[in-house]
């Protein structure tokens, strides 16, 4: 794997892996903060009988009304603002007319793209009152996106943040989803490298200050085998066990990392809930 100055490579994924200036970091903050603020934002919607295309249009106008554009609209065929994932939905979720119910636990993904930077984030939301299981997975998942967050600094590994994220993760009985990464990030929605949410520390490529990437494992309660439903995005867990995820971007800095996509209203829990606000 090659690392190549972002500011004088193409605006494509080229394979390499981007280095980004102070200038980047300035523009994924401000994608970040409005991608985050969406998601704020939706805590007090995510409600019982509200449905998932109501939430979609709701994140569609946030994102336009702030200056930015959602970046899945257009994304391989795909027609929507967000994903909404729900209980054994793994991701990819297509908002539609379903209606939340009490005991529901679904993943909101909204990915933005301001001034051409592209901020994505996802997050838990309980909606009304919760089996102890469900609230676990969820528990366990937000904890497992930080530890493998926490591993990011220059020279430490991408195995490591597999490492950190799977160790974790099996040591409480649960699994790791394969079938989908983090990825690289920048003016490029899915950029080089992938970002495994498993590995062995030490392997893998080394973390280099300007890298910049999500970090989004996806837990199973059950096995972590996945099936793509016939709608083309949808995917689930095969044994329709329950699945969580989270996501953030982030920057790998000079001694660690920048989270771009924190929650401007200390929404960053293991689950939102409209109960709480
Ligand atoms: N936001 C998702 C991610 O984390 C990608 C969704 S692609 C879509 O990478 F087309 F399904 F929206
Ligand atoms: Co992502
Ligand atoms: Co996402």
């Amino acid at each position: 794997m090659k690392y190549v100055s972002a500011a004088t490579a193409p605006p494509t994924k080229t394979g390499d892996v981007k280095l980004y200036d102070a200038e980047a970091f300035v523009g994924m903050r401000a994608a970040g903060r409005v991608a985050a603020a969406c998601l704020d934002m939706l805590v007090e919607h995510a409600r019982e009988g509200v449905t998932t295309q109501e939430l979609d249009r709701l994140a569609r106008i946030f994102v336009l009304d702030h200056g930015a554009l959602p970046a899945c609209v257009f994304y391989r065929g795909y027609a929507h603002t967000i994903c909404t994932s729900l209980n054994h939905v793994v991701c990819h979720g297509i908002p539609g007319p379903r209606v939340l119910r009490a005991g529901d636990i679904v993943n909101i993904d909204v990915t933005v793209i301001l001034n051409g930077w592209h901020g994505d984030t996802s997050r838990m939301y309980a909606i009304g009152e919760q089996k102890r299981r469900s609230m676990r997975l969820m528990d366990i998942t937000f904890e497992a996106m930080w530890r493998g967050i926490r591993a990011i600094k220059p020279g430490a590994t991408l195995g490591d943040i597999g490492h950190a994220i799977q160790s974790y993760a099996e040591g409480e009985r649960c699994s790791v989803v394969r079938d989908f990464c983090g990825h690289g990030v920048g003016r490029v929605f899915h950029d080089a490298p992938n970002i495994l949410h498993f590995g062995k520390p030490g392997k893998g490529e080394a973390l280099r200050e300007g890298m910049m990437f999500t970090v989004e494992p996806m837990i199973n309660l059950g096995s972590p085998a996945v099936k793509i439903l016939q709608d083309g995005w949808t995917a689930v867990t095969k044994d329709k066990a329950l699945s969580a995820q989270y996501e953030h971007t982030v920057g790998v800095t000079a001694d660690g990392v920048e989270v771009f996509t924190v929650s401007p209203g200390g929404h960053d829990t293991p689950h939102a809930s409209a109960a709480m606000i």
